[in-house]
């Protein structure tokens, strides 16, 4: 049985070219960027290459771009980052209750530390308006912090005008675009963010490897100190295999992003119109502003859709639940809850997320088999609703 793979949200497979740019980085090209011999050198050349070419698909300068192990690196950078630079000044923070974890639970120890955070309520769709924020903001606001695109419900949220609220304030603006990058066009100096996360995983690189777009990197302090790499505000030896897979993957995916972005937009809408039609089946997330390869929907009956989950995996076909479940409890998506869904329809959040390797013949075989699938469900939540499903309360959160 052939795998299909569709769950590209939570990571993507590394891409031909970027593995084929990684391997002498690996070989014979291994040496330390901080090395005075020309081993050294050359990794010492291709990193400032690289940063180079990601700033470049960014929209961004050279200089604005650092370099770091993923989005929960750089996500924690910038908040942790910000709450030294600026804690003297103000201890209020702003941010989405739609957030990935990798804001929400270091804005809880930033909250643990005496720092006060707003959570605002996006509408049902995973919109925020500028309007909120603009009521949210006060004197004491050092940093606001909202995604560019969801990890659950695929909405893509207008940064350029929620940034410009908080320039007017003069307040740093952080957008997590680990979702976004390399799906949809990003120029930073467009956005008007002062900081951009991205990771590498998310768009045919390598896992554990990321980037930080700084729009004021002498401001932000280091979060990781130690040998001094990349100019004193990101110690560590650097990834440079990673990095060039990742610069490698980021080229590959904005050089030919239109035509994938129309070709996986209409195997996502023919997704959401064959599987809406299924009674009790219903769309989550913004029906328009929404990242490409992204369906995500909620349904009903079936108690909750790990069990969907489970049973396309037996078809070879992977997909991910949006919410965690634990063998004592049902636990809905924050983010779903957030959104104003209930707790049962929330429970069955269902995640289709294409990419680059899935074709029209993989969205057939998946549309034949799951209106099936969740009939069957159906019937055994009515004789069954216990949950088979547990995971510790302290696992990664499957939303990724
Ligand atoms: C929106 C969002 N932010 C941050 C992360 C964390 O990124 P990473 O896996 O590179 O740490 C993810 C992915 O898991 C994500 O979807």
């Amino acid at each position: 049985m052939d795998r299909i793979y569709m769950d590209h949200s939570a990571t993507t497979p590394v891409t031909p070219k970027a593995l084929e740019a990684m391997l002498p980085w690996f070989r014979e090209e291994f040496g330390n960027p901080s090395a005075i011999y020309s081993l050294g050198q050359s990794g010492k050349n291709v990193l400032e290459d690289c940063r180079k070419r990601v700033a470049k698909c960014l929209g961004a300068l050279q200089t604005e771009i650092f370099f770091t192990s993923g989005g929960t690196e750089s996500d924690n950078w910038v908040i942790r980052g910000a709450c030294r630079a600026k804690g003297a000044r103000g201890r209020h923070i702003v941010t989405s209750a739609i957030e990935h974890n990798a804001v929400l639970r270091t804005l809880a120890q930033m909250e643990e530390d005496g720092f006060e955070v707003t959570y605002l309520k996006p509408d049902p769709m995973g919109r925020i308006t500028p309007g909120q924020l603009e009521a949210a903001i006060r004197p004491d606001t050092i940093l606001v912090s909202i995604m560019l695109a969801s990890n659950v419900v695929g909405t893509i949220l207008d940064i350029p005008s929620l940034a410009k609220v908080a320039a007017k304030h003069r307040v740093w603006f952080h957008t997590d675009a680990v979702q976004a990058a390399g799906h949809i066009p990003i120029r930073a100096h467009k956005l008007g963010v002062d900081f951009l996360s991205l990771s590498a995983h998310k768009f045919g690189g390598p896992k554990g490897v990321g980037a930080l777009y700084c729009r004021l990197p002498n401001r932000l302090p280091p979060l990781l100190t130690g040998g001094g790499q990349e100019k004193e505000l990101r110690s560590g030896t650097e990834n440079i295999p990673g990095i060039v897979g990742m610069t490698a993957a980021l080229e590959e995916a904005v050089s030919d992003l239109e035509e994938e972005s129309a070709r996986l937009s209409a195997m996502r809408d023919r997704i959401i119109r064959e599987l809406c039609a299924v009674p009790g089946v219903v769309l989550t997330g913004d029906p328009e502003n929404r990242l490409p390869g992204f369906a995500s929907f909620a349904v009903d009956g079936v108690g909750h859709s790990v069990h969907l989950v489970n049973a396309l995996n037996e078809k070879g076909i992977c997909v991910s639940s949006g919410s965690a479940c634990s063998a004592a409890s049902r636990e809905a998506s924050h983010v779903l809850l957030a959104l104003g869904f209930d707790s049962r329809l929330s429970a069955g959040s269902l995640r289709i997320t294409l990419g680059r390797d899935n074709t029209e013949e993989q969205a057939d075989r998946l549309l034949s088999v799951l209106p099936d699938i969740i009939a069957r469900q159906r019937l055994e939540a009515k004789k069954e609703p216990a949950v088979v499903f547990s995971r510790p309360s302290h696992a990664p959160d499957p939303d990724d």
